[in-house]
């Protein structure tokens, strides 16, 4: 019967036609994909075991997802996590990326060439080597906007914190040591004063709208550009300079570029005024943490306010934890119940919509 076929004048046409169809419906069903059923052989690993069952759900509806049984954080996330991730990333087409750890190339080297989506579950990509994947030609999304009010409010609350001195004040309280008086710890006025945003994206506009209760006189920014939703917000366009020299409150709400790194230091800094706030709710390296200790230490400026550092963890016995005028918390910008399971979501979403030939919701401009 072999023989037969083998033998048969019709046999390499035969061949020629399903070797069409076999390519035809391989090109076919990832566009013709709108449920899970067609696209389920795709497989998508999730880079951490903390990502929210919703999202995943989403995935799951779509996909055969993969998941790190460990965090893709700190110490557990650069031995245990590499590991897992290096282990499970062999053939997906999408990677869900909860971290901020970064993403190597030997992780995109291990993925393989079908690795068509890098999906961070976060705001800033820094992290996520955009250089090499638009060389591999792999498509980048993140979650902007919906982290957008979260963070805000904690920059509201670094302003508050910093300028009305909380670091000492809770340190007063926890040793028992209230230092009572009329003219004890007293701090800097929000009302009457000119706030500051350097980049008035979706964060800063947020900011700006949070502190609209709160009398604020003068609201400016600088940035490449001027705009458009700044003319509601009141917000006045000024150069760098400007803010720096004219700001009571300033707060950096910037992606970490090689444009914006470092761009906080000595000569930015001597600018400031001397009762002049500095809030950080970007990213740690956006900041000269040497140039702001001595500006703080040397009262050059009168507070910070830091949600981001360099490391994060910041090591319990780093020389700005010593400083009085400081408070510094653990990167907690967009951590609420809500705001995660969003950006989780939205994330998971990204991927749908990149694997079924749909157009990205938050694409990263590579
Ligand atoms: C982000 O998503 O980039 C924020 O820093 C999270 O807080």
């Amino acid at each position: 019967m072999a023989r037969c076929v083998l033998f048969c004048p019709r046999f390499p046409a035969m061949i020629t036609r399903f070797t069409q169809l076999y390519i035809g419906l391989l090109v076919a069903i990832p566009c013709l994909a709108t449920n899970g059923t067609m696209t389920k052989n795709l497989k998508v690993l999730v880079s951490s075991n903390d990502y929210p069952p919703t999202a995943l759900k989403i995935l799951e509806d779509h996909f055969t997802v993969l998941q790190s049984r460990y965090l893709n954080f700190g110490q557990e996330g650069s031995t245990l996590g590499r590991e897992e991730i290096l282990k499970l990333i062999p053939g997906c087409s999408a990677l869900v990326w909860i971290s901020n750890l970064p993403i190597t190339n030997e992780i995109l080297d291990a993925a393989g060439a079908q690795l068509k989506i890098v999906s961070t579950v976060s705001a800033g990509y820094n992290h996520c080597n955009p250089e090499e994947l638009r060389a591999r030609g792999i498509q980048l999304t993140n979650t902007p906007n919906v982290l957008s009010p979260a963070v805000a409010e904690v920059a509201v609350g670094l302003i508050l914190s910093a300028s009305r001195r909380f670091t000492e004040n809770l340190d007063q309280v926890r040793r028992g040591e209230w230092e009572i008086g009329f003219d004890k710890v007293l701090g800097q006025d929000l009302r009457d004063s000119t706030v500051g945003i350097i980049g008035l994206g979706g964060i800063g506009q947020a900011v700006v709208k949070r502190l609209s209760g709160f009398d604020v006189a003068r609201f400016i920014y600088s940035g490449h550009r001027e705009k458009p939703e700044a003319k509601a917000l009141r917000a006045e366009f000024v150069s760098q300079d400007t803010l720096l020299e004219q700001s009571d409150f300033i707060v950096a709400a910037v992606p970490l570029t090689n444009e914006t790194k470092l761009m906080i230091n000595k000569e930015t800094l001597g600018k400031m005024k001397p009762n002049a706030v500095f809030v950080n709710v970007g990213r740690g390296d956006l900041v000269d943490q040497d140039a702001l200790y001595d500006a703080l230490k040397n009262k050059q400026i009168y507070a910070a306010g830091l949600d981001v550092t360099t490391p994060e963890p910041l090591p319990k016995d780093h020389k700005l934890l010593t400083l009085p005028n400081l408070f510094v918390l653990p990167h907690i910008g967009s951590a609420t119940v809500r705001t995660r399971r969003e950006m989780a979501e939205l994330a998971a979403n990204n991927i749908v919509n990149g694997l079924t030939g749909k157009p990205l919701l938050s694409p990263v401009k590579l």
